[in-house]
């Protein structure tokens, strides 16, 4: 799994430009003809590329050369369900807008899943030369070294990770629940990663993730990742976490049981902070 993360991800970086350089020929700012790669929407925000189909159909072809029996599910349209009891989640490229902008904060994904369970997860940070893997009893290892969740104690000493999907925004009450950890923590990063985010969990980078509406492909190989470091994944009610359910709450265990008391806070709409109205401005 490791070996097919990295060729994807190398691919991946082949596509990837960092940044609109001024072409040389001209002396002239960029324009929308040097974009690195070309931009096409799957819904109102929701972008893909040439790279997302290209990364797919390699690991697609390397997983059916080494195990044909085994069923995948990609997300640029991937579908194989022959019976088996393996099953492959496979996120091409997570982090697609960022890639597109040319923000370096992407990764490929990929978790395996035997007879219902999620039993192994890789993700490549190209951009970082970063190998997140772990498999159901031996731990999670960033590269060659062994990884674990932080020990921070409380919410209040938290630094946590948040994502908004890229459909139906306007109905998505996320904004809630960011704005109150925000007020309760070190700060809410939005990285653009939801594969990476879970990584940081691993890791110990966040101590916390939460993001409503993720698919299976976002969260099957940094789910194995958070359990194997230690931590604790579950739905937003301390529910055993389900790969169908949309809902993904991750911690280093120490601050989930406070991260789930705010989200029922919101939920029953308690103590909401009021919006900032021009009158209230303080100078
Ligand atoms: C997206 C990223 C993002 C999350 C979105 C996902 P994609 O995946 O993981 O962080 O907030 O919900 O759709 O489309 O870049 O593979
Ligand atoms: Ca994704
Ligand atoms: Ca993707």
């Amino acid at each position: 799994m490791a070996e097919i993360a990295r060729e994807a991800g190398e691919l991946l970086r082949t596509y990837f430009r960092g940044a609109w350089f001024v072409p040389e020929s001209a002396g002239n700012a960029a324009t929308e003809a040097d974009r690195h790669v070309r931009i096409e929407y799957k819904g109102d925000v929701d972008l893909v590329t040439v790279a997302d189909r290209r990364s797919e159909a390699l690991i697609v072809e390397r997983i059916r050369q080494r195990w044909p029996g085994h069923d995948i599910l990609g997300e640029e349209g991937t579908r194989t369900s022959s019976g088996s009891e393996y099953q492959w989640y496979v996120d091409p490229l997570d982090g697609t807008t960022n890639f597109a902008h040319g923000y370096p904060v992407f990764c490929v994904s990929l978790g395996l899943a035997r007879a219902g369970e999620l039993i192994a997860g890789v993700i490549f940070d190209p951009v970082r030369d970063e190998l997140f893997a772990a498999e159901q009893g031996s731990g999670a290892w960033l590269n060659q070294r062994r990884i674990s969740v932080s020990p921070t104690p409380s919410l209040g000493e938290s630094l946590l990770g948040t994502g908004f999907p890229s459909q139906k925004r306007h109905k998505n009450p996320n904004i809630h629940f960011y704005q109150r950890l925000t007020l309760r923590s070190h700060g809410v990063r939005r990285a653009g990663s939801a594969a990476l985010d879970l990584a940081c969990v691993a890791c110990g980078r966040y101590d916390g993730f939460w993001e409503f509406n993720l698919n299976p492909w976002d969260t099957a190989a940094g789910v194995v990742l958070v359990r194997e470091a230690g931590g604790i994944v579950t739905d937003f009610q301390g529910g055993p976490f389900d790969l169908a359910s949309r809902e993904v709450c991750a911690s280093n265990r120490h601050i989930h049981a406070a991260l789930l008391h705010e989200f029922k806070q919101v939920f029953e709409g308690k103590d909401l902070e009021p919006l900032p109205s021009p009158a209230r401005r303080t100078p």
